[in-house]
């Protein structure tokens, strides 16, 4: 994908990762085009994450539009007034436990909305054959893992959970329309992300959030599952790579070299924020309770992300000791505490699912 792009709609840019791309666009990648947010603000998204970005460069090299993915018609419209070449399609529900209890909205959204923006960007290509759609999608879909071996980009999907179903569903009508319309698409599976501006509903957040109040800290049945974490900015480097370095039609996995159980991490963020806030770990630690499983939980994902790594040249930068670090200062900083969403609705959520918690 040897093409200079110029115009790029990021959908879901209010949004944890999202948020982050555009940082990552402006901030690493010294990025000289113009960049179009297109998000509709759902509960998890939050136009504070972009404030900086905003005063920079609104109405130079960033906009916003306050559009949902399932508006084909306006969607397209913005993308016609941008001329925009490339489309980095992030929009999504992302939360399992959501998709548990009430799992319409990922329908509605994972699979009719990425549909919506794939008949979007075949108009596009029309126009222009430089025109690209970059999927962003999750290693979720290849279901659960027993304790070894790891998802490579051939392993079959067999998702477990609404969120995970909707995502596979979008995944497959994504690879369709390059096989059928020729439409030139990029897709990524990655593992579980962490790092600044995540929706404290999310494992990592929630634990720190819940220590500095001194709440307990609810881990799902045993603990034992095992998640791959990835650092954000990691990630974000990745999609650049591959959408300026992959073959269209490709599949790329993208993951953090970094599997630990749930009890690991929590016990290990406990150590964490003692150390940052000068606390003893046992006060921390002591917190720690378990709760009844997540129906359906799968056990251990991993991925290979090999592919990536030989064909391209991208590997993760952050162990988890130096991502995680980042991720606490980030947290602990008083005036970002305001770009989070401690907000009515998530209390709410928490209360009305008592004893619940994301991964
Ligand atoms: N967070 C992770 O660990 C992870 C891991 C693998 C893959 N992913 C994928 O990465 C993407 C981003 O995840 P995230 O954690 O940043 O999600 P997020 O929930 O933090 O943000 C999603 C954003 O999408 C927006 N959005 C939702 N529905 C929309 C619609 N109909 N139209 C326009 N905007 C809409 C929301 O307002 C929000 O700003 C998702 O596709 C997710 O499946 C996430």
């Amino acid at each position: 994908m040897a093409t200079e792009r110029k115009s790029i709609l990021v959908t879901g840019g209010a949004g944890f990762i999202g948020a982050n791309f555009i940082h990552h666009l402006f901030e690493q990648l010294n990025f000289k085009g113009k960049v179009i947010n297109l998000d509709c603000l759902t509960y998890a998204s939050n136009v504070e994450n972009l404030k900086s970005i905003e005063e920079k460069y609104s109405g130079s090299r960033y906009f916003f539009e306050k559009v949902s993915i399932n508006d084909a018609e306006r969607a397209l419209e913005i993308c016609n007034r941008h001329a925009v070449d490339t489309i980095v399609h992030f929009a999504a529900e992302s939360h399992v436990d959501r998709s548990i209890l009430g799992p319409a909205a990922f329908v509605e959204t994972n699979i009719v909305g990425t549909f919506q923006l794939l008949e979007v960007g075949r108009k596009l290509h029309k126009e222009n054959s430089d025109f690209v759609f970059y999927h962003v999608s999750t290693d979720e879909v290849y279901g659960s893992l027993g304790p070894t071996g790891s998802f490579t980009e051939e392993t079959p999907y067999d998702p477990r959970s609404p969120y995970s179903a909707s995502k596979a569903s979008s995944d497959h009508l994504v690879r369709a329309s390059f096989h059928t319309y020729g439409l030139p698409v990029l897709i990524s599976n990655c593992s579980n992300n962490y790092g600044p501006y995540q929706h404290l509903e999310k494992l990592i957040p929630h634990m720190i959030t819940k220590m500095l109040s001194g709440q307990k800290l609810p881990v799902y049945g045993d603990g034992k599952n095992i998640r791959d974490w990835l650092y954000v900015g990691d990630h974000c480097e990745a999609i650049w790579t591959i959408l300026t370095k992959g073959q269209v039609g490709e599949t790329y996995n993208v993951g953090g070299d970094c599997e630990i159980t749930n009890i690991d991490l929590v016990r290990r963020l406990c150590e964490k924020v003692a150390k940052f806030t000068e606390t003893p770990a046992q006060k921390f630690l002591d917190l720690i309770e378990f709760v009844p499983d997540r129906p359906g939980h799968d056990r251990r994902y991993s991925i290979d992300f090999s592919k990536i790594s030989s064909q391209l040249g991208w590997k993760p930068k952050h162990s988890f000791e130096e991502g995680i670090e980042k991720t606490l200062r980030w947290y602990l900083d008083q005036s970002n505490w305001s770009r989070t969403q401690s907000g009515e609705e998530y209390q709410r959520w928490v209360a009305s699912n008592y004893g619940k918690r994301g991964g």
